[in-house]
């Protein structure tokens, strides 16, 4: 089995306390859009696709908090995640989750850490 694949995405003391960005991960092994949100507690990071519909949930770029910056928000039909897990409290996925992106912090740069995918 391959090693993870290890992308950086940006120097952590350009993500503030409080805010969230978009990263174009499809040209690497995960194939996908992420996001990245920023508190007090840490960095979290998930898939940028919504379990109601699998669109995505930001409705102008880098913008994925509720006004109050205490939740995630989709932009579609306005469902509300908790940033620590991901899990679903208001709208119409109610129970299910976003998807978790695992990622880390290695001298002082956020990275991600992508399993490449076994080969055919
Ligand atoms: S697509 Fe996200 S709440 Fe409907």
């Amino acid at each position: 089995m391959m090693p993870p694949q290890i992308i950086e995405l940006c120097r952590l003391e350009t993500l503030a306390e409080g805010s969230s960005r978009g990263f174009d991960l499809s040209a690497s092994a995960l194939r996908d859009n992420i996001f990245v949100v920023r508190t007090g507690a840490g960095v979290f990071a998930y898939r940028n696709c919504c379990p109601h519909t699998g669109g995505p949930l930001d409705w102008v770029p880098n913008r994925f908090l509720n006004l109050e910056g205490d939740l995630i928000q989709c932009a579609t039909h306005a469902a509300l995640f908790r940033i620590e897990d991901g899990l679903c409290i208001a709208g119409p996925c109610v129970g299910q989750s976003l998807s978790a992106v695992n990622v880390s912090v290695r001298a002082q740069r956020l990275c991600v850490s992508v399993e490449a995918p076994d080969e055919p």
